[in-house]
C-alpha cells in the first residue's frame, strides 16, 4: 500500500483490502458479506466454468480537490449489468443490491483511491457468475456476484496521447445477433487472439468491423468508437457493440458544447474524412486515435491526435467526475 506509485499506476490489478460477496441460493439474493480472500471455492461443473454464465461490469470512483469520492453513474452500470444477466440467462442482480455493494467496496477500501490530481481512479470491478453444476448446457440455479476494486492509471499506456488500432478480418469479436450487446466474458475470450495479433504487430489493440458484412465499423477491442468531422460527434450503431456510458455522456456533452451528433452505422471508407477519431470507454476515457491500419488492405488513415474537440470533450468528462463542474446531469454520487 505504502508504495503505490499513484502517478504511475497502470490499469492493472493491485491487491486492496477487501471485496464484497454476494450469493443468490433457494430463488433469492443474500445478504453482501465482506471478505479478505482474493479466491472463491467453485465447484468443478459451475455452468461459469464451462458455459460461460458470466458477465462484468467497470465503473470508477474519483477523488476530488475537495477530498470527497465521486462514484460516477453506477446505476447505468448496475442497468446493463442486469442486461448482461438476462442476456445469458442468469439472475439480475437488483439495483439496490448493486449500489450497496458498489458502497461497501469503495468505503472499506478508501485508502486505495487514489489522490486528485494524479490522472488515477479506483476502478470498480463487479462480475457475476453462475456457480451451481450443470453437465448438460442449462443455465445455473445458483449465482454469485463479487465486487473488487484496484487504483488503475490509464487503460492504453500512451495515457491522452494518440494510439494505434489495427482493423483485422480474420476474427470477429461478436455476431450480428449474439451477444456483443453484453459485458460477457465470451466476448472477450473471442477477442484475445486478434488482440494479442494487434500487439505483435505494435498497435495499441482492434478496431473490429461489423461480423457480418465486415463494411462498418464496430468498436475496438475494449472500447466504443467515435469520429468527428465537421463539427459533428459520429458514433456507430449496431447490434453486437456495447452501449457504453462513456459514449453516451460525451454525446450529452457534445450537445452541451454546440456540436450535432450521430449515431448510425459508419461505413469503413468513412475513415478518410475524420477530423478525429478516438476510443471511448471507462477505462479507455477518450483515448485519442492517431492510425488506423486495415490489416486486409493495407490501407493506413492517420490523424492529428488529440485533436481540439476530443480534448475539450476529455476535460469536460473527467472535471465531472472529479468535481470540478458542476454535476448537471445528476452523474455523480459522492459516497
Ligand atoms: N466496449 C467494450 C467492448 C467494453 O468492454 C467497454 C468497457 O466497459 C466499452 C465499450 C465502454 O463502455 P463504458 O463506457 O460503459 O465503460
Ligand atoms: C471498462 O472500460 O470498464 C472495461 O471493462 C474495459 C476493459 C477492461 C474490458
Amino acid at each position: 500500500m505504502n508504495n503505490i506509485n499513484w502517478q504511475k499506476l497502470p490499469f492493472g490489478y493491485i491487491k486492496t483490502d477487501y471485496n464484497v460477496r454476494c450469493y443468490f441460493r433457494d430463488g433469492k439474493w443474500g445478504e453482501p458479506e465482506l471478505s479478505s480472500s482474493e479466491y472463491i471455492p467453485i465447484h468443478i461443473a459451475a455452468t461459469s466454468l464451462h458455459y460461460g454464465q458470466t458477465s462484468f461490469e467497470g465503473l470508477k470512483a474519483f477523488k476530488g480537490k475537495d477530498g470527497k469520492i465521486r462514484l460516477f453513474r453506477w446505476k447505468e452500470n448496475a442497468k446493463r449489468m442486469q442486461d448482461s444477466a438476462n442476456g445469458i440467462l442468469m439472475e439480475p442482480p437488483p439495483v439496490k443490491l448493486f449500489k450497496k455493494m458498489i458502497y461497501k467496496v469503495v468505503k472499506k477500501n478508501k485508502k486505495f483511491v487514489p489522490p486528485y490530481g494524479t490522472g488515477a481512479s479506483l476502478y470498480i470491478r463487479p462480475f457475476q457468475i453462475g456457480t451451481s453444476e450443470q453437465v448438460g448446457v442449462k443455465p445455473s440455479k445458483e449465482y454469485m456476484l463479487i465486487m473488487f476494486v484496484s487504483p488503475v492509471g490509464p487503460y492504453f499506456k500512451e495515457g491522452f496521447s494518440p494510439v494505434s488500432m489495427l482493423i483485422t478480418r480474420d476474427a470477429d469479436r461478436a455476431a450480428p445477433f449474439g451477444t456483443g450487446q453484453y459485458k460477457v466474458g465470451g466476448n472477450y475470450a473471442a477477442s484475445l487472439n486478434s488482440i494479442k495479433k494487434a500487439h505483435s504487430l505494435g498497435y495499441a489493440n482492434v478496431l473490429y468491423l461489423d461480423a457480418k458484412e465486415k463494411k462498418y465499423i464496430d468498436e475496438c477491442g475494449p472500447a466504443n468508437f467515435f469520429g468527428i468531422k465537421n463539427n459533428i460527434y459520429i458514433t456507430p450503431k449496431s447490434h453486437s457493440i456495447l452501449p457504453s456510458i462513456t459514449n453516451r455522456s460525451l454525446i450529452t456533452l457534445a450537445k452541451e458544447m454546440g456540436y450535432k451528433t450521430e449515431r448510425r452505422p459508419v461505413k469503413i471508407e468513412e475513415l478518410s474524412t475524420f477530423d478525429e477519431v478516438g476510443a471511448c470507454g471507462t477505462a479507455a476515457v477518450i483515448s485519442p486515435i492517431g492510425k488506423i491500419k486495415d490489416d486486409k488492405t493495407g490501407e493506413v488513415y492517420k490523424y492529428n491526435a488529440p485533436g481540439p474537440i476530443s480534448k475539450l470533450l476529455y476535460e469536460k468528462l473527467i472535471n465531472i467526475q472529479t468535481g470540478n463542474s458542476e454535476d448537471k446531469y445528476g452523474w455523480i454520487d459522492i459516497l
